[in-house]
């Protein structure tokens, strides 16, 4: 089979469909024509699905070209490295650790960054090159610094944004700690997500910089913060859309394993027993999680499938002292609960979406975040002097 041409998979008509949508501004369409996605997408890929957590098997562009093009001109993520590069193939792994974003969250992105020519910008996050690529070709070269930290990722965007004509500062480290060298910046953008924003990208901002991160709980849910600095070296301001990006390696979750709470084949020990009229499939939105695990930070949870439709939803707190379990069964109004523990998990749970029901469910961009950096942030409803409760942990 003869490879399809660039031509013929069409970036016309995603660059239309970003455009119709509202994500591609005529700011970045530029940008868009000049730096074809097609030259940083590797070879070996696992295309994802738009507005999904899924991943399809790995397309081998000798093998399959005209699926690796119709992936690459498709408004969706596209994993190309999983379990930091310890698992290969042929099918997939446990975690993809790096991917070229999609499309759509790319450009919405770039342009909730607001950068102007004359800016200097840091990305965290170099992945496959693109978007250090694209921020490139709007700012200039010496404008753009990009770090990486997984040694075979960067080597490869390098190749891959030379070849292509870019040269900006490329950096292999960590980039929780920014870099201090290449600072200061008008601009910072992570592609990968948080769950604190680290003081360091603060500390090398300019005042009034933008800092454009995706942001989320332990509980799960995750957004877009679009931050702005102030004098003071407070960053604050919207979360604008949803996101599912790959965490910063050093802030992963690395959540304690269920035996270290319970033997589950023993469930339920010693737990009090109840039921709620709260279906446990209600409080599973992206949305309600989000509200869920800003108000209850160090809460998590697992999901045990069952028959038919049926599972578990398990509950834990980081702290390993208390444990949750609420039953989904299809058809079902009334769920059965168990609670084990110092700690009502479910309770806390239920209090949590409780606030969220009686705000009218408010969407995610209705939510901000003020941070120094670390440890401390307030997220807040509509306006910082709204915070959002936080009501326990351990
Ligand atoms: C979604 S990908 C980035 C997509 C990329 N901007 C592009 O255009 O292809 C996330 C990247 O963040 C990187 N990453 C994770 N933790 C990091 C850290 N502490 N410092 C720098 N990069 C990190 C991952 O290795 C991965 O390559």
């Amino acid at each position: 089979m003869t490879e399809k041409t660039k031509a013929e998979a069409d970036p016309d008509r995603l660059a239309s469909q970003l455009m119709e949508s509202g994500t591609l501004s005529s700011d970045w369409l530029p940008a868009f024509k000049a730096v074809p996605r097609d030259r940083f997408v590797p070879d070996v890929i696992w295309p994802g699905r738009a507005h999904m957590n899924r991943q399809d098997d790995r397309v081998i562009r000798s093998e399959s070209p005209d699926v690796w093009w119709e992936a690459v001109y498709t408004d969706a993520p596209i994993t190309t490295q999983w379990d930091d590069g310890a698992y290969a193939g042929p099918g997939k792994g446990r975690t993809p650790s790096c991917s070229n974003s999609m499309p759509t969250m790319v450009f919405s992105m770039l342009s909730a960054l607001d950068a102007e020519p004359g800016h200097r910008v840091l990305e965290i996050g170099t992945g496959t090159g693109w978007n250090a690529a694209l921020l490139c070709h709007r700012l200039g070269d010496q404008n753009v610094v990009t770090v990486e930290v997984d040694e075979a990722i960067a080597q490869e965007a390098l190749g891959r944004l030379s070849a292509a004509g870019f040269t900006p500062s490329m950096v292999v480290g960590d980039g929780t700690s920014g870099y201090g060298t290449g600072a200061l910046y008008d601009r910072i953008i992570a592609t990968c997500s948080v769950g604190q924003i680290p003081s360091q990208w603060i500390g090398q901002a300019r005042p009034n910089a933008v800092v454009v991160a995706p942001w989320g709980p332990v509980y799960g849910g995750e957004a877009v913060a679009r931050l702005v600095i102030d004098d003071n070296g407070v960053a604050q301001g919207h979360f604008i859309g949803s996101s599912a990006f790959m965490r910063l390696r050093q802030q992963r979750k690395n959540l304690p394993v269920t035996s270290r709470f319970l033997d589950t084949k023993r469930w339920p020990l010693n737990a009090v027993r109840s039921t709620t009229s709260l279906s446990p499939d209600d409080v599973g939105d992206w949305i309600c999680m989000f509200a869920i695990g800003v108000q209850v930070p160090d809460l998590f949870c697992r999901v045990e499938p069952g028959h038919d439709g049926a599972y578990r939803l398990w509950l834990f707190n980081t702290g390993v002292t208390s444990w949750a379990s609420a039953d989904f069964v299809k058809g079902k109004a009334v769920f059965e609960v168990a609670q084990s523990g110092p700690r009502r998990l479910w309770e806390e749970l239920e209090a949590a979406y409780g606030w969220w029901d009686q705000q009218g469910q408010p969407a995610l961009e209705r939510f901000g975040l003020t941070t120094r950096g670390g440890p401390f942030h307030a997220v807040w409803l509509d306006a910082p002097e709204n915070p959002v409760p936080v009501r326990n942990s351990t």
